[in-house]
């Protein structure tokens, strides 16, 4: 069921028409489905439980940061992925308890390490040798044992965008699968290391199952390598990457399929798996609610100027990512036209020669398929106020992250006294 719906000829979030949102927050603004997403965090649960034993499911807090969102997914019994000590101390307030928390990343500092170390967090996912040396000197310093796994990066071609791609040789993330055993081997000795497992995520909007697969047989040899070697292996993390529709209509593997998938490839591996889904739980939970400022003539296509921006949603921007646009009261009319913010940036446009409801001066639309990696990416680019962010509920709506505006980072800065 999609919990954004045309009824009575208004687009609605679960019973909510947006336009009530529009006026009670203003615009541009995004909107979640409480509904969307303990439908999603279920449908995913339900997914990999069919592999049949322990499993651990960690949101990747970077998907959608909001304590409103991560307070659902805890209420599902999420854990939490996090990369930074911010996101870490967010999935607490959030109300995922310490030890459910995996701690990813490739640049954690010494005060992070320290910080997870003392919040009792559940596992730190290693990117390097290095980094397993210095945890268990912080941790050994404590009198603790920190539990850890090795990110590995099997060279695996994800098959997505270029900039969210993560599993090839070249990429900064993991260390390289051959030289996993020898760094197994050094680091498991350090008394102040409990290094259990190993780790895998070769990039994010996977289209298709098989780089997935072809990834986790790697990675079940490398197990069964680790495991000669005399190694305890007892936790392995998946990662997250699982694809979801973007345009309308689009299908994806679904997370039924992708769990059928898992428990194929890792029947006998006899460990807890663990899973960061990101945008499979958030993205189409949301979307970005925006006005039509102007429709300005354009030279091959008249120019739909909105007032959400490349700030609010950089996606498109960067990865000339897709997101359906549609009316929020669609008259049936469509025309050919371009999508575009206000930023001064020739990038700035959400949608080129697309034909899309017909829209004036005034009316609402939306960008669909936002609950993920949106609001979280937001900037206040062009002295543009911060987007805020409403959580639905049935007939229900808060504001779960209020706009900031302009002046209240200007309240942030100083002029020395010496420029006069
Ligand atoms: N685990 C790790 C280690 C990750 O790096 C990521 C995403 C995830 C899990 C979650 O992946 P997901 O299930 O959401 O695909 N800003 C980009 C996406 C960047 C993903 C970064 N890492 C976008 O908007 O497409």
């Amino acid at each position: 069921m999609n919990h954004f719906e045309v009824i009575g000829g208004e687009l609605h979030a679960e019973q909510v028409p947006l336009s009530a949102i529009a006026e009670a927050v203003g615009t541009p603004v995004y909107v979640y489905s409480t509904a969307a997403l303990q439908q999603r965090a279920r449908a995913y649960k339900a997914g990999v439980a069919k592999v049949g034993g322990r499993t651990h499911v960690a949101f990747a807090v970077k998907a959608n940061p909001n304590l409103a969102v991560l307070r659902v997914l805890a209420n599902e019994g999420f854990g939490a992925d996090v990369v930074s000590g911010g996101e870490m101390t967010r999935a607490m307030a959030g109300g995922i308890a310490a030890r459910d928390i995996v701690f990813s990343g490739v640049g954690k500092t010494r005060a992070e390490l320290a910080q997870g170390l003392e919040a009792g967090i559940g596992q730190f996912n290693l990117e390097l040798e290095e980094e397993g040396v210095v945890l268990a000197e912080i941790a050994a310093a404590k009198g603790l044992r920190a539990p850890a796994v090795l990110r590995v990066n099997p060279d695996v071609d994800a098959g997505t965008h270029d900039k969210i791609s993560t599993g090839k040789a070249e990429n900064k993330f993991g260390l390289p699968i051959d030289q996993a055993p020898a760094i197994f081997d050094r680091l498991a000795p350090l008394e102040g290391l409990n290094l259990r497992g190993v780790a895998v995520h070769i990039g994010s909007q996977l289209s298709s199952l098989a780089p997935l697969e072809a990834a986790f047989e790697r990675i079940g040899r490398l197990v069964a390598e680790l495991r000669a070697n005399g190694h305890v292996i007892t936790h392995v993390d998946l990662g997250g990457g699982l694809g979801v529709p973007y345009r309308k209509g689009e299908v994806m593997p679904s997370p039924e399929a992708f769990g059928e998938m898992v428990a194929r490839v890792t029947q006998g591996w006899d460990v807890e798996l663990q899973f960061e889904p990101g945008r499979a739980i958030a993205a189409n939970a949301g979307v970005l609610v925006t006005e039509v400022l102007w429709v300005k003539p354009g030279v091959t296509n008249p120019w739909v100027i909105v007032d959400a921006a490349m700030n609010d949603l950089a996606r498109v921007a960067l990865y000339d990512a897709h997101h359906d646009f549609s009316a929020v009261k669609p008259s049936g009319e469509t025309f050919v036209a371009n999508v575009a913010g206000p930023v001064c940036e020739s990038s700035d446009v959400f949608a080129k020669g697309r034909e899309i409801d017909l829209v004036k001066a005034g009316d609402l639309a939306v960008l669909h398929s936002a609950g993920a990696y949106g609001a979280t990416m937001a900037s206040m680019y062009n002295s543009r106020p911060l987007v805020p962010e409403v959580l639905v509920s049935g007939d229900r709506f808060e504001v779960v992250a209020r706009r900031v505006s302009a002046e209240a980072i200007m309240g942030e800065e100083q002029v020395p006294d010496w420029l006069g």
